[in-house]
């Protein structure tokens, strides 16, 4: 009878494991109980040839008796694992703690301007980018800046060599101010935005420039008397005194930029000293942040905006100066250095 057969199948099984000491005689055992051609196996292949009577009593036992016999192999195999190797003679501590895997992180940079988006999605901004290769009409051109303004010159600029048949002459962008237009071509006010993003200018460096730095801009948009100077002075604050977590003010000084008008240079309180004067801010209690201003309506038109429709407001400044603050490093090209002494500080 097939029952019993599988039944006798099931108990060898079992009684032939203790005896089995070697990976190899295991391997013998699998093949001859749970193998493609081993005995069980063919019987449980010919069950479809019994009356569904005898099917189901035969067919749960067949399964039933092959599914212990895989549990025995398994916790048979995992001995055989384990004693395999003498630990102890291989002074291995098992029970020693893990090593710690060193895993990669974000750059101070990164990190940032991570912070920042959170800030400002929180206050109803969208984060937009453009191309940081530019047309010199969005970098330029669109804002404002005379056809003979210096900082387009070889100087600021890195210029890229003109194809003949090219319309336009493209450049590495040397500021995100050019989003602004991109932005406002596609969306109609109300618009909220801030730009994180790389620059490039063909400068110098030093302690505290870069060629290639990061900025971020923002630009907050409405109707006319919607968005004014307090408005500016009110984002600000806020941001500033959210992204060093204490009371930050804000002083705004006269200044100049084609996009702007009014223009400013902005300055914050001094966050290393609590503004009562230290070397970093030059015992002035203030330390300088970057350009901002009231949007020019020549920028609007540019960007298809009646003039004297809206009214907005403008920045854009360095995010590594905000890292270095943040975390007080001193020069800025540890930042882009890819050195990993420094990384792994933070
Ligand atoms: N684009 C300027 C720069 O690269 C910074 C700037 C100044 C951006 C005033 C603005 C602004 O949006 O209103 O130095």
């Amino acid at each position: 009878m097939m029952k019993e057969r599988i039944l006798q199948i099931g108990k060898t099984g079992e009684e032939s494991l203790p005896a089995i000491t070697t990976m190899a005689g295991l391997q013998a055992w699998e093949v001859e109980y749970l193998g493609r051609k081993s005995e069980l196996n063919t019987l449980l292949k010919s069950l479809r040839d019994l009356s569904p009577e005898e099917k189901k009593i035969v067919g749960p036992l067949g399964n039933s008796t092959k599914q212990k016999l895989i549990a025995l192999f398994d916790t048979k195999k995992k001995k055989l694992l384990e004693n395999s190797i003498d630990w102890q003679a291989e002074g291995v501590d098992i029970t020693a703690p893990g090593a710690k895997v060193a895993i990669g992180h974000l750059n101070p940079l990164t990190q940032i301007e991570h912070e920042i988006q959170d800030i400002f999605t929180s206050m109803g901004f969208v984060v937009a980018d453009g191309p940081e290769v530019e047309t010199e009409h969005y970098n330029f051109d669109a804002l404002n800046f005379p056809k003979d303004h210096p900082s387009r010159d070889m100087q600021d600029t890195f210029w890229i060599k003109p194809d003949k048949k090219a319309k336009e002459r493209y450049l590495p962008r040397t500021h995100t101010s050019g989003v602004q237009v991109r932005y406002m071509e596609a969306h109609k006010p109300p618009l909220r935005i801030i730009v994180p993003g790389k620059v490039f200018r063909n400068e110098a460096t030093d302690a505290s420039h870069e060629h290639t730095f990061h900025q971020f801009e923002c630009l907050m948009v409405d109707v006319e008397g919607q968005v004014t100077v307090a408005t500016f002075k009110y984002v600000a604050e806020t941001f500033f005194s959210a992204f060093f977590g204490e009371k930050v003010t804000v002083r705004l000084r006269p200044s100049f930029f084609p996009f702007t008008e009014p223009s400013f240079e902005f300055d914050i309180s001094c966050i290393i000293c609590g503004a009562h004067g230290c070397a970093t801010c030059k015992h002035s209690g203030w330390l300088e942040i970057g350009g901002a201003g009231m949007v020019n309506q020549r920028v609007f038109e540019a960007a298809g905006y009646k003039r004297g429709q809206y009214q907005g407001f403008a920045w854009g400044f360095g995010m590594a100066r905000l890292a270095m603050m943040k975390y007080k490093i001193a020069d800025i090209r540890l930042l882009m250095s890819g050195d990993l002494r420094f990384i792994r500080q933070f």
